[in-house]
C-alpha cells in the first residue's frame, strides 16, 4: 500500500470512528430515501453527517460531536442557528397561523424593508425558493418581451427547473449542441429534454464579447439574460470589474431583460447595491427567509405590472405558500438584524478567510488559491483560480478523491464546509473561528501531503519557511 492511500484510509477510518450514529442513521434513512438524503449536495461518501441541532455557528451530530459550521446550509443562512430575534419572531408568528389564505401586512412589511435596501427592487413578488424565483424572473423576461431565448452562463447555477439546469455545472449529465451550433454543446441533467435548447443559449462567464455576440445574431429573440454576479456553483469565480456593466449596455441597447440572480449574493450587500449596477429584476431566497423557505423576484416596476389582476392579460401566479406568514416573520427579523455592520463582517471574514487558505497552502508546499468575493468562498486545486466554470472545471478534474478527503479531514477535525468546496459564514461567526480554521485546513494540507505526491505530483511545490497561517488578531470579535 503506497503512502497516500495510508492517508486516506486514516482519514476515513477516522471518520467512521467518530460517527457511529450517522452511519446507523444513514443506513435507516437509505430504506426511504435513494442514497438516504434528499439532497443532492449535502451527500457524501462514505456517508454523510446527521444533524440534531444547531447553535449559534455551530451545529452538532448525533454522536454529540459539535461542529464549527464552515457552510452556512449552502449560504442559505447569515444569523447562526437559533438566533435570539429570529426563533422568537417564529415563535411568535407560528400562535397565530402559517398560512391565513389571503394577504397579510407581513407581505408588505417584509417588501418594504427589501425594498429599501435594493433601488432596483420597486415591485416583488413571493414564492418559496430560489428555484422558483429564478423559474419566475424568466417567464416575467418572457412574458414582458414576448420573446423566447434566455441567455444563461455556463456553470451558472439558479435551481433545479429545466432551464436552470442547462450547463448548470451538475456534472453527469449529457451534451447537446445548441441553438448556435458553433457555440460549445450545453450538458442536460437527465430527465430535462434537449427541447428546452431551442429558448436556452450558454456564454462562458465574464465575457462580455459573448453575449455582445449572441444578442446580436439573435436579435430579437432573446428575452432575458440571467447570471450571478459571482458564479456560486460553478466555483465562486466573482465578475470581472466592469464585465456586468458592459452586459448590462449590451441589454438596454437590444431590449433585453437583464436578471440579476441574487438567491447567493444578498449576503454581499446584494451585489447590485455594492456594485452600482442596477438589473431589470432580480431574484433573492436564503437569508430574506430568516432560515425558512422562500423566493422574491422582483424589479422594474412596469414589467412587474404583467402581475396586477388590472392588466387586461395578467400573468397568473399562484403558490398555496408564497407569501406564507412564517416565512415572512422569519425574513422580516432577518432583515433588521442585517445591515452594513453585519455585511462588512461578513466581508472581513470571508477575506481573512481566503487569505489564511492561500498562505496554508502556501505552507503546506500544495498548489492551490482561493476565491470568491465577501463571505462567499471556494478553494481550487492548481496554480491559477479559475475565471470561469470551464476553469473551475480543470482545477476540479481528476481531483475528486483528493478534494473529498480534505471535506473529510475537516469534518474530523471539527469544521463542517460542503463536499464541492463552498465556505460561508454566519455573522455570529467570529475572527478566531475563522483562525483556527485555517490552522485545521494547513494541518489538512499537510497530512495530505504524501497522497498529493502520490496522486497530484504536479500540485507539489517545495514548502516555504514561515508561519502556515496570518497571526490572529490579539481580540477576535464575535459580532453577537
Ligand atoms: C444563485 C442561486 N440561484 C438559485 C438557487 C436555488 O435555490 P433553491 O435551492 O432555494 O431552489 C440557488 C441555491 O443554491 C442559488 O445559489
Amino acid at each position: 500500500m503506497t503512502p497516500g492511500i495510508k492517508v486516506a484510509q486514516r482519514i476515513t477510518e477516522r471518520y467512521r470512528t467518530l460517527s457511529p450514529a450517522s452511519a446507523r442513521a444513514f443506513d435507516a434513512a437509505a430504506k426511504s430515501l435513494p442514497g438516504g438524503d434528499t439532497r443532492t449536495m449535502t451527500t457524501y461518501a462514505p456517508y454523510p453527517l446527521y444533524f440534531s441541532r444547531g447553535d449559534g455557528a455551530r451545529v452538532q451530530d448525533l454522536d454529540g460531536r459539535w461542529y464549527h459550521d464552515i457552510v452556512a446550509n449552502y449560504g442559505a443562512l447569515t444569523h447562526g442557528h437559533n438566533h435570539p430575534a429570529l426563533t422568537e419572531s417564529v415563535h411568535r408568528q407560528i400562535q397565530r397561523g402559517t398560512a391565513l389564505g389571503g394577504p397579510s401586512t407581513l407581505q408588505y412589511e417584509h417588501a418594504d424593508l427589501l425594498r429599501a435596501r435594493v433601488p432596483a427592487l420597486e415591485r416583488l413578488r413571493y414564492c418559496n425558493s430560489g428555484t422558483e424565483a429564478t423559474m419566475w424572473a424568466l417567464r416575467t423576461a418572457r412574458a414582458h418581451t414576448g420573446r423566447d431565448v434566455i441567455v444563461k452562463i455556463d456553470g451558472g447555477y439558479h435551481g433545479t427547473h429545466d432551464w436552470g439546469h442547462v450547463s448548470a455545472f451538475m456534472p453527469g449529465g449529457t451534451t447537446h449542441p445548441q441553438l448556435l451550433p458553433d457555440l460549445a454543446p450545453a450538458e442536460l441533467a437527465p430527465g430535462v429534454p434537449d427541447s428546452v435548447l431551442r429558448a436556452v443559449v450558454t456564454v462562458p462567464f465574464n465575457d462580455a464579447e459573448a453575449v455582445a455576440d449572441v444578442l446580436s445574431r439573435l436579435r430579437g429573440r432573446v428575452a432575458g439574460v440571467i447570471v450571478e454576479p459571482v458564479l456560486g456553483v460553478g466555483g465562486g469565480v466573482p465578475a470581472h470589474p466592469g464585465y456586468l456593466e458592459e452586459v448590462r449596455r449590451l441589454t438596454v441597447r437590444d431590449g433585453v431583460v437583464l436578471i440579476f440572480d441574487e438567491c447567493a449574493t444578498f449576503r454581499l450587500g446584494p451585489w447590485q447595491v455594492k456594485h452600482g449596477v442596477r438589473p431589470d429584476l432580480s431574484t433573492f431566497s436564503k437569508v430574506v427567509g430568516g432560515g425558512l423557505p422562500i423566493g422574491v423576484f422582483g424589479g422594474r416596476a412596469d414589467i412587474m405590472s404583467l402581475f396586477s389582476p388590472s392588466q387586461p392579460q395578467p400573468v397568473h401566479h399562484a403558490s398555496a405558500f408564497g407569501g406564507n406568514s412564517l416565512s415572512l416573520a422569519a425574513g422580516t427579523a432577518a432583515l433588521k438584524t442585517f445591515g452594513d455592520a453585519e455585511i462588512a463582517h461578513l466581508d472581513r471574514l470571508g477575506e481573512r478567510l481566503r487569505s489564511g487558505l492561500d498562505a496554508a497552502a502556501r505552507s503546506a508546499g500544495v498548489a492551490g488559491r482561493s476565491v470568491g468575493e465577501g463571505g462567499l468562498s471556494y478553494f481550487h486545486f492548481g496554480t491559477a483560480p479559475p475565471q470561469d466554470a470551464a476553469g473551475t472545471a480543470a482545477a476540479r478534474r481528476g481531483r475528486g478523491r483528493l478534494r473529498a478527503l480534505v471535506h473529510l479531514h475537516l469534518l474530523n477535525e471539527g469544521f463542517l464546509t460542503a463536499r464541492h468546496g463552498l465556505m460561508c459564514q454566519h455573522i455570529v461567526t467570529g475572527t478566531p473561528v475563522i483562525d483556527a480554521f485555517v490552522e485545521a485546513f494547513a494541518r489538512t494540507l499537510r497530512v495530505l501531503r504524501p497522497y498529493v505526491a502520490d496522486h497530484h505530483p504536479e500540485l507539489l511545490r517545495d514548502r516555504p519557511v514561515g508561519p502556515p497561517t496570518p497571526p490572529m488578531e490579539p481580540n477576535g470579535e464575535a459580532a453577537r
